[in-house]
Parts: C-alpha cells; structure tokens; sequence
C-alpha cells in the first residue's frame, strides 16, 4: 500500500471514529462501537494495522508515528465518551430519587417477649437504685447451695431435682461432679457478697433449671429475677415497700403485695409473695430477711448489718400481664406468638 492511501484511510477512520463515539447515546451502544473500532481481533484499527506492513520500508516511520497518532487521538475520543454516559447515568438516577417520598420499611425481628420484660425489669429496679450483677449458668455446690444455708441433707440438692453435670472416669463411667445447672439465681448473692463489702443493692436476672416435665405452668429452663439489698436496719418494711413500688411500676397501677409465711433456707423470715391484680392474687415468688448464716458464710457481720432478698418468676411476671396461660409458647417460637409483642 502506498503512503498516501495509508493516510488518507487513516484519516477517514479518525474522523469517523470520532464522529460515532461522540454521537453514542448509552454506555452499551459506546461499547459497541470500541469494540467496531478499537477491538483486539476484528476492529478496524487493527485491520488498518496490517496495512502498515506493506507500506514502503522507507516510508513506514512516518506511517507509524502517524498510526499512533490516530491511535491515541481515537483512545482518547473514547474515554471523553465514556466519561460523559456514566456521568450521565448517575445523574438520571439522582434524578429519580424523590427524599421525600416514604421509604419502604424493612421487616424487622424484635426481642423476644421475655427479654423485653428483662429489660423493663432492669430498668424499673434501676430507678428504685439497684444495679445488675451477672453471674454463671453451671455453678458449684457452695454457690447454689451451701453458702446459702441449704444442708447437704436438704432434698433441694437431690440429684433428681437438679441437672448435675457429670465427670467421667476412665474406670467407673460417668459420676456426678460438684458442677450442676444453677437451680436458682440466689447463687449471685453469694457472688457479690463474697466479692464486694456491704452495702449492697443489686438484682440479678437471668436463666435457671430444673428437670421438670414441661406443661401449663413448668418447663425445665425459665428465668428469675433475684434481688439483694443489704446495709444497717434493714427492715421487712423496706422489703415491702420496694416490692410494692416494683408491682405498681411493672403494672402501671396502685398495686397491694401481700406476704404469707413460708420457709427458705437462705431467709429468715421468709414469705411468699403474692400480689393482688385485677380482682385476684397472684403468687410471685419468695422473699425474706437474709439468714445470719449466708451473711457468715459470705463473711459479713450479722451483728452489724441487715438485709432482704427476694426471687421472682420472670414468665409468670410477663404472662400475667398479657394473659398468657401456657407457660410453653414462651419456647416454641412461634412467629404467629412472637409476633404479638
Ligand atoms: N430461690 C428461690 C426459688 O428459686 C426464690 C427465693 C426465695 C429467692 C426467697 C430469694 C428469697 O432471694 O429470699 O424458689
């Protein structure tokens, strides 16, 4: 091929080229047409390329040097191109959003109805001045018995009443450890006191177990809500006004709390505490004096200091106030009973 008709073609291409890639319309049509001109295989660049070999030896630096040139001139009329179309594309899509319109709002899960009324607990006693002590589900003996005045003897540390875990030996099979499923969450008194000098003013709330058959009113795990108060002249009255003032918080009205006596080992004395809602009374749980022996085992004074503990049932707290009267839909989970709260 001669120089001239190199050139000329050359020519012809960069001005066509130019022409489509700036009178492309969409991102998709400009690919098109860099694949028509630019493309490694077929494009038309490439084609004119192949010429190049033909033309004269003396003359193919300048054929070259004006290939490039084009080459660079149309490269360049492609990434202007390029440029203009995607700016183009955000702009319309800004252009459809409308901030004012309502948004579309997502389904969202929530807290489970027992972890609603944790919290609500939680905060009610925080008013009333007691702050959140934790402690473990899998306890010792001392924890959920011992320091707590419960004989060895007791039957509340029967085997069968409790899910002990188990140790195995390499002889003998399995045998039951000191390690047990805390049966009660009285266990993280012992924890506080043992860490921290009086006063003391904490409730605790969290899961215990027992090996109950699940029915209406037991299942083999459920929660509670422990609390402890102690300091100087501490006094049943105390006892009850807190309660009184917890029960009226948690159901929104002048609420009477009424004890009858009872017996725990870890109070004395000790009452069962029902409260009177809607024409009925409800038992809540236990409460009481907290027994000279747990303050000797935790290593306080009883000479010097008094105080109360009580322990409520967290399921019935909430079942109550909705009126729920199977004690299982708490766990089955249920989307069509969850989703009521
Ligand atoms: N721990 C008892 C139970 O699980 C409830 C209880 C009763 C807790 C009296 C207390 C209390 O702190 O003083 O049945």
């Amino acid at each position: 091929m001669a120089l001239d008709e190199f050139l000329v073609e050359l020519d012809g291409l960069t001005d066509s080229a130019t022409e489509s890639l700036n009178a492309a319309l969409d991102v998709d049509s400009l690919e098109a047409v860099r694949i028509d001109l630019l493309g490694a295989k077929s494009g038309r660049l490439k084609a004119l390329q192949k010429g190049l070999a033909a033309i004269d030896s003396a003359e193919k630096p300048v054929a070259g040097k004006r290939f490039n040139e084009a080459k660079q001139k149309i490269e360049a009329a492609y990434a202007a191109a390029k440029e203009r179309l995607t700016f183009a594309v955000a702009q319309q899509s800004a252009a459809g959003f409308d901030p004012t319109e309502p948004g579309c709002k997502p389904i969202l899960g929530h807290l489970h109805p027992i972890t609603q009324t944790i919290e609500e607990l939680k905060d009610i006693f925080a008013r009333l001045g007691f702050s959140v002590a934790d402690g473990p589900e899998i306890e010792d003996e001392r924890h959920n018995f011992e320091a707590l005045n419960i004989a060895r003897s007791h039957p509340a540390r029967d085997p069968l009443d409790n899910f002990y875990l188990q140790t195995a030996t390499k002889s003998a099979g399995p045998e039951r450890s000191e390690w047990l499923l805390r049966s009660q969450t009285s266990t993280v008194q012992i924890r506080v006191m043992d860490e921290t000098p009086p006063p003391v003013r904490i409730v605790s709330l969290g899961r215990v177990y027992r090996p109950d058959t699940a029915d209406a009113t037991h299942y083999p795990m459920f929660h509670q809500i422990e609390g402890l108060l102690v300091d100087t002249d501490v006094t049943m009255a105390d006892l009850k006004s807190v309660l009184r003032m917890f029960c009226s918080s948690y159901l929104g009205e002048d609420v009477h709390v009424r004890f009858r006596p009872s017996f725990f080992p870890f109070t004395e004395p000790s009452v069962e505490v029902d409260m009177r809602w809607q024409d009925g009374w409800i038992e809540m749980g236990g409460a009481g004096m907290v027994d000279p022996n747990v303050f000797e085992a935790v290593g306080y004074d009883p000479e010097k200091v008094t105080g109360f503990a009580f322990g409520l049932g967290v399921e019935r707290l909430c079942a109550r106030r909705y009126g729920i009267t199977d004690i299982r839909e708490f766990f089955k989970n249920d989307v069509r009973f969850l989703h009521q709260f």
